[in-house]
């Protein structure tokens, strides 16, 4: 399903983002010409969501390899550390960052050739890239929705959807396709507090697309479940470890507990480039702190006392016996996760 905004648009040379820091209200864009600029909009939200974060830092990579070139320098691997190791400290926990930061560096390495050579491959993989997460994302569409039971109830936290991706989403791509079967009766966005993704972003990309979704508030989700009001969780991944644990936007972990409580299925979209086979388990993901003022202020008001201390983790982790299923563009993965994971992933490569 064609989406009717942009969110990363590539025009040689320069990205364009909708600035997703000014949603609902304001439909504004940011266009980055130089890869610091493209950095600092991955570090300031201005685009956010583990694919989308990927996708747009290897743009910035060609940014980078351009300014090189155009300035008479030689394009190898030393020249383009400051740019590599600049946008993989944007945001720690999504390893889509540093998978597709990976692609990039394994082009530079094997392309010959002149600067301008060098610099058209680069840029032919970003956009390989982008476009290989829209198809990603239809395909985990088709086969999340299979799981779900026709006139399904669904919760959804954070934004998972175009705003996060390369295309229609990882979850919001499964709820939307369940939605134009006509499978779907509801669908929750809870608002996802701090950043408040749930209510300022998957519900104007649905309200946009004409998906009908309503908005609780995070703490609400236990008493829909307890009157039977949700048939299945979905959420998307910003990390899946080797053992099938799953580093997601904060509040996840508690859906899980609250589906297994609920006996309520809980199922993980995510594409392969989310699966990191090299970390074991979820202890060892690093997870993102975030500035205070995003827990202390909603906009502009104050909403903890001066002088009060507060933390924003920005992800949890959810282990992985709380997890039912775990939904990649191959199809779907159940426990035990170690063998499957390790399947899908070689099914991409
Ligand atoms: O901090 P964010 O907004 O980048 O976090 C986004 C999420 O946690 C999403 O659920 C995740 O990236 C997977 S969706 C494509």
């Amino acid at each position: 399903m064609e989406t009717n905004f942009r969110v990363i648009e590539w025009r040689r040379y320069e990205v364009t983002l909708l600035d997703q820091r000014r949603l609902p209200v304001d439909e504004v864009y940011v266009r980055c010409g130089h890869w610091s600029a493209v950095a600092s909009a991955i570090t300031e939200m201005v685009v956010r969501g583990a694919p989308a974060i990927g996708i747009t830092a290897a743009y910035g990579v060609v940014l980078g390899a351009r300014e090189i070139a155009e300035s008479g320098h030689a394009l190898h691997q030393k020249a383009m550390t400051e740019i590599f190791d600049g946008l993989a400290a944007t945001r720690p926990t999504a390893v889509n960052l540093f998978w597709a930061l990976e692609r990039m560096r394994g082009i530079l390495s094997t392309t010959s050739g002149t600067a301008a050579q060098i610099v058209a491959a680069l840029e032919s993989e970003a956009v390989a890239i982008h476009c290989e997460d829209r198809e990603m994302c239809a395909a985990m569409g088709a086969h999340g929705a299979s799981l779900l039971p026709d006139g399904a109830r669904v919760l959804t936290h954070c934004n998972t959807g175009a705003l996060a991706t390369g295309g229609d989403g990882t979850a919001l791509a499964v709820i939307r396709h369940a939605f134009r079967a006509g499978r779907l009766d509801a669908v929750y966005a809870d608002e996802t507090r701090p950043f408040l993704q749930g209510s300022r972003l998957t519900a104007w990309e649905l309200h946009r697309d004409d998906v009908p979704v309503r908005v609780i508030t995070d703490n609400m989700a236990a008493d829909f479940m307890r009157r039977g009001a949700i048939d299945a969780v979905l959420v998307g991944t910003d990390r899946i470890t080797a053992n099938g644990d799953v580093a997601n936007k904060i509040g996840t972990y508690g859906l899980a507990v609250l589906c297994e409580a609920h006996n309520i299925p809980f199922y993980v979209v995510g594409p392969t480039s989310t699966i990191d086979l090299d970390t074991a388990t979820g202890d060892e993901i690093e997870i993102e702190r975030r500035p205070d003022r995003e827990v202390t202020h909603v906009g502009a008001t104050q909403i903890v006392p001066t002088g009060v201390s507060v933390e924003n983790p920005a992800f949890d982790v959810t282990p992985a016996r709380l997890v039912t299923a775990i939904v990649t563009e191959h199809g779907v993965v159940r426990s035990p996760y170690s063998e499957g994971l390790i399947q899908h992933v070689s099914m991409s490569n």
